[in-house]
């Protein structure tokens, strides 16, 4: 079947053509147009004006999508609309559902509403762990976003239990704050990983907060507060050297790195998990993916590791096809189309 799938939850306009088969995936068109460049100025994201940039784009990037999906293979009809309806920025989410529900009423077509979160996580699905469910279950799902920090017990597809979050900033979040009180621009993430770089001796030290705490949450505020009082502290000639900068980007990087591994791989023990699978932005951490890798590899060798290639771990429409082929397959779609709404805060369970 052909899936024409939408992803606009936050700043990326995204479409994505999959061809799936027996829990099999061929993208055909996967096109993200990004907003950096309009949001960089104001350090984040402003939902108002991505909504407006997602309207403004989403004919276009369709267009673009449907193109290059008629040149890689040779179809005749889409089967079958997904949509992200949340968690998002509401604005955002209306943009991207109006969209597909405009679609579905013109072609006729049915419309599955989507979970960003379930689909960063069976982003995994498109490449890394295929069509193979032997073995996979349960698993422990750490989902790292710019708006998520959540850690998940899956028993299987379409079966999840939220274990802890964040409660206060996610993960990426954190990354972008500490990169605009550094000056460093926006996104933070793939900034700071680049410009990290191991001191020969280290003078800032940063706090891992709720690391030992018995619990699977997660607070990321408290960092982000701490390079700021350090940025302070420092006088300007120094607090824009690339000495100091290097050593905070290295130090903030390692600090979220170790509070994600920790109590990770904490969950995956105590629930004697068979796989760790990771999602989410955050997931395309260079050193986060070397890191967790080493770890499991040493402290529970038994568990698999999972992860999507970079690309599929920040926003992309086709993570979003492949959830809603598993929910189709499952029978759990929508006739209606004029039902469907959004839920900026829709939960996954
Ligand atoms: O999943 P995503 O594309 O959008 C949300 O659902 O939020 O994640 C975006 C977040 C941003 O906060 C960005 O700074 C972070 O992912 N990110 C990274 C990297 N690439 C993107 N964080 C750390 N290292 C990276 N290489
Ligand atoms: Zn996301």
């Amino acid at each position: 079947m052909i899936i024409l799938a939408i992803e606009t939850s936050c700043d990326d306009t995204c479409v994505a053509l999959l061809e799936a088969k027996n829990s099999r995936f061929r993208i055909l068109a996967d096109i993200v147009s990004s907003q950096v460049k309009i949001h960089k100025k104001w350090g984040g994201v402003v939902p108002t004006l991505a909504k407006r940039e997602h309207q403004k784009n989403l004919p276009l990037v369709f267009k673009k999508a449907l193109k290059k999906a008629k040149s890689a293979s040779r179809w005749t009809k889409i089967d079958l609309i997904a949509i992200t309806a949340g968690p998002g920025l509401e604005p955002c989410l209306w943009a991207g559902v109006n969209f597909a529900k405009d679609l579905a009423k013109k072609l006729t077509l049915k419309i599955i509403p989507i979970n960003h979160i379930e689909a960063h996580i069976l982003a995994n699905w498109l490449r890394s762990i295929g069509s193979n469910f032997k073995n996979i279950f349960p698993a422990i799902c750490l989902v790292v976003s710019g708006g998520h920090t959540q850690l998940i017990l899956m028993r299987e597809v379409g079966k999840y239990k939220i274990l802890g979050e964040t409660r206060d900033d996610a993960a990426g979040e954190c990354f972008d704050k500490v990169a605009r009180i550094l000056g460093l621009g926006y996104p933070g993430g793939p900034i700071i990983s680049k410009l990290a770089k191991k001191p020969k001796h280290q003078t800032i030290h940063l706090p891992r907060p709720m690391i030992f705490q018995k619990n699977y949450d997660f607070s990321f505020s408290g960092l982000k507060t701490a390079v700021l009082y350090d940025f302070r502290a420092h006088p300007p000639k120094i607090r824009t050297s690339k000495k100091y900068i290097q050593e905070m980007c290295f130090e903030t990087q390692q600090a979220i790195i170790d509070v994600l591994i920790y109590k990770t791989l904490k969950a995956a023990k105590n629930f004697r998990v068979k796989t760790v699978i990771l999602g989410g932005g955050v997931a395309a951490n260079k050193e986060l993916r070397r890191q967790f890798k080493e770890k499991i590899k040493k402290e529970i060798p038994y568990s698999k590791f999972y992860i999507p290639d970079s690309k599929f771990c920040t926003d992309n429409a086709a993570m979003v096809g492949v959830t809603a082929y598993f929910h189709w397959v499952k029978g759990k779609f929508l006739k209606n189309w004029s039902a469907i709404t959004v839920n900026a805060n829709l939960k996954i369970s």
